[in-house]
């Protein structure tokens, strides 16, 4: 799986997401190490704290399946009425998420704003200091 191919999934989930307040649309795309992609997209909600953002859909879906390991996320994101998409970089809420499951070193955020048009972050580039799992071993 190419990273335009993963920024094309993200692209597809951005069609699903339910956005009836920010009318604001994001599509993720996890690959799992075990190759599967996981697709997600934003969840709005009327008393608007439950909201999911789609890189935390993508992150439970695969979780709730079984897979803990996962080597890159390709995110897309921007107004439902836009002609043109800009870089969607993930929230602090998000990043906290993908520090439980990631390694910062290695773990690719891909922000897209078409298959051809593309950044790659490593997790620790965008949660320097981050505290996950590795704080609490010995
Ligand atoms: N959102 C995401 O899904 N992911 C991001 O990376 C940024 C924000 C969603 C949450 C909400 O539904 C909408 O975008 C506006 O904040």
């Amino acid at each position: 799986m190419d990273k335009r191919e993963l920024v094309r999934s993200a692209l597809k989930a951005r069609e699903m997401a339910y956005t009836p307040y920010s009318h604001f649309k994001v599509g993720a795309a996890l690959l799992g190490k075990n190759g599967v992609v996981y697709q997600g997209c934003n969840i709005e909600n009327a008393a608007y704290t439950p909201t999911n953002c789609a890189e935390r859909t993508a992150f439970f879906k695969a979780v709730s399946e079984g897979q803990y390991e996962f080597s890159a996320i390709a995110i897309v994101g921007g107004a439902e009425d836009a002609k043109e998409l800009s870089v969607c970089a993930p929230c602090g809420v998000c990043r906290q998420v993908m520090i439980e499951f990631c390694n910062p070193d290695t773990f690719e955020i891909i922000l897209g704003t078409s298959t051809e048009d593309y950044q790659v972050y490593t997790l620790k580039e965008l949660l320097p200091l981050g505290f996950g799992p590795a704080n609490l071993r010995k």
